[in-house]
Parts: structure tokens; sequence; C-alpha cells
């Protein structure tokens, strides 16, 4: 039996994208007879016809190289069924070049907006699997994501050495970690750096209740505070306005950013010296975590296995900690949010981390 698999990596890049393609094609590779197309930059080149032919040696030596070797692009959901300046009908490409390189199927590696899409084209009819890869963690329908470990690593190791110069100098650093939905590389990397307050985008916060927090700290003899906030954190205030109004505030407040516009709130309202941290990109950049090599190699595997069965239009994930699948239809358009009431945030209340809320 012969198949034909085109891969491609949509979405942001995180790390153990290279590791899950190299586990689909020496898994496919061995369980039948297989050929490989990459396709390069995500949907957009699905959309372009922009592909080549792969070797299998195309596949070593990518196990720890962080990015993608396809290349990624953003080619948002909403806009894959409408018909642009350029006259592109997306959707009728993308069916025309999988026909056109005589896919048997097609592999996506990407996040929720991937999964969208991939369901879309599996929809249309095409024989489509979804791999999970994010570090936001925040796809519906598996425990973790891969990327996501190794971006809370990250994430965890700049507030350790954030830790040092705030004893130093006696500060509040405010750490601008990524995840504009979900809070979950804040949580996790907030509690295991031992961070003082953390804000998520699922508990908006109080200034006041934050200011509190600190103030309580410094009664303590406390001569520093950390703080994680989540990028797309927000105040209660903030919280009840409709996204655009919420985007127009923000902009008025002169801040692109949340860290630097809360280190400068607290600095004046606390009067206690603050300052603004953001790791930015370097939080989805370079070496996959041993972790996410081996659950990016689990999810490749599947992935494969999925093929050999002629099981399509599904996405991989792990549940209970068993690599599995469900339908890309129960999995798009879906997010997998923080839960108010899970044991990370009961773990951070008994930890004492403010988490900027009133507690019941
Ligand atoms: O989805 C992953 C993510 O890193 C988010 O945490 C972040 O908000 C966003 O991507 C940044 O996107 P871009 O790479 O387009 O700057």
């Amino acid at each position: 039996m012969k198949r034909r698999i085109g891969i491609l990596t949509a979405g942001g890049d995180c790390p153990g994208l290279n590791a899950c393609i190299r586990g689909v094609a020496r898994a496919s590779y061995s369980l039948f007879d297989t050929e490989i197309v990459g396709i390069q930059d995500g949907y957009a080149g699905l959309i372009e016809g922009n592909y080549r032919e792969m070797k299998q040696s195309d596949f070593s030596g990518i196990l720890t190289l962080g990015g993608t070797i396809l290349g990624t692009r953003r080619t948002p959901f909403s806009e894959m069924r409408v018909i642009g300046e350029d006259n592109v009908d997306k959707v009728k490409e993308m069916k025309q070049n999988y026909k056109k390189m005589k896919l048997d199927c097609l592999v996506c590696l990407g996040g929720n907006g991937t999964h969208k899409t991939a369901n879309l084209l599996s929809e249309e009819g095409l024989n489509v699997i979804g791999l999970p890869k994010t570090i936001d963690n925040d796809i519906w329908g598996t425990d973790v994501t891969f990327g996501f470990h190794t971006a809370v690593d990250i994430a965890t190791d700049v507030i350790d050495r954030i830790h040092t110069t705030a004893a130093s100098h006696g500060r509040v650093m405010v750490i601008e970690i990524m995840g504009n939905k979900a809070g979950w590389l804040t949580l996790y990397s907030g509690i295991a750096g031992g961070a003082d307050i953390v804000l998520l985008p699922e508990i908006p916060y109080d200034l006041d209740i934050v200011c509190d927090a600190l103030r309580e700290r410094t009664e303590k003899g406390k001569t520093f505070s950390i703080i994680a906030v989540a990028e797309g954190a927000m105040t209660v205030e903030e919280a009840k306005m409709k996204k655009k109004e919420r985007a127009e505030y923000r902009a008025k407040t002169g801040f692109s950013g949340i860290a630097n516009r809360l280190a400068k709130e607290l600095q004046e309202k606390t009067g206690l010296e603050a300052r603004a941290v953001i790791p930015g990109h370097m939080q989805r950049g370079g070496t996959p975590s041993a972790y996410d090599r081996m659950l990016s190699t689990n999810f490749g595997v599947h992935a494969a296995q999925l093929i050999a069965s002629e099981q399509y239009g599904q996405a991989v994930g792990m549940l209970n900690n068993t690599v599995s699948h469900n339908p890309l239809s129960t999995v798009a358009g879906k997010t997998k949010f923080v839960p108010r009431d899970g044991h990370e945030i009961r773990t951070a209340r008994a930890m004492g981390i403010s988490l900027g809320d009133k507690v019941k």
C-alpha cells in the first residue's frame, strides 16, 4: 500500500514542530510505502502550490531543531472563504493543489486556527489529520500541546533570573508571558518560578487588589515582588468591554503591552519601584525540551498510525495520559481555557499567590 502524505506547519512556530514532522515521517516510512510532500509556509503554500518532494534523509538531524523546516505563516481561518482583491478562491486552490500533488492525506501541524482550516478541508472532502502544537496549550481535546512545556521551561528560567535582580534592587518586576486568550503558560511558569502574583486572561484582575498584595508583602518584610502577567490579562473593567472597545481603550493608554503599563500603574499607586520584562518570542525559540521531543514524537507516530488505518478527519491529542484522537469537527472552533476552579488555580491560591481577584 502506497500513501502520499502532504505535511504543513501553520500559525506561530514552537519548539517540537520538527520533532513531530520527523515522527510522522519515520513512522510512515516504517509502516507503509511512503512518499512525503513538504508544503511551504502552511496553508499559504497549499494555496499557492508551493511544495517540494521530500527525501527520507530530509527528516534526519531535525529532532532537536527549533522552528520548522517547512516554514510557517498565519493565514487566518476567517479569510479562507473570502475572495480578496487578488481574486483567489483559497479553498478551491487548496483542493486543486491537493489533487495536483496526488495526496492521499494532508497532515496539518498547528494551533486553533490551523485546526479550524483543517476541519474545513476535511468537510470539503480531503483526508486531513491535525496535530496540536502551541506554546499556549489552548487546544481543546488534548491535555497538552507540544511546545508548551519547552516554553514553560524558558519562561520559568526568565522568572528565576529575574528573582536575583529583583532582590538586589528591591523592585517589583512585572514579567509579560505569552498567551493572549489562555493563561496556561503564565500559570505554569508563575507557579514553577515562584511568582508572587499571577494574572491571567481567564481571571480579570482588580488593580487595587494587586496593589494590596504588593503592600502586604512589604509589610511582611519582603523587599521585592515578582508578577507573572499573561499578555492577554485584563482588568475587571476591561473584561466588561467588547474586544474592539478594549483595543481602543488600550491604545489610548499609549502602551503597546500590558507589562509596561502595569509596571507604571503599580509604581504610581504603591510608590514601589517597578520594571517590566518582556521575553517575547524567546519563549517560542530554540531546542524542544526532552518532554516535548517525546510528546511530538508520540503525536507524529500516532498520526502515521491513523494514516495506516485510513482514519482521517481526526485531531491527535493526549487524553488521560494516552495518545489518542478526536474528530476534527469536535476540536475545531473551541479553546481550552484555564478552568477557574482547576487544580492549578487551587494550587496557586494555596501557595498564597495572588491572582488579582477577590478570593471568596
Ligand atoms: O499562539 C502562540 C503565540 O505565541 C501567542 O502566545 C502570542 O500571542 C502570539 O503567538 C504571537 O504571535 P506572533 O508570532 O504573530 O507575534
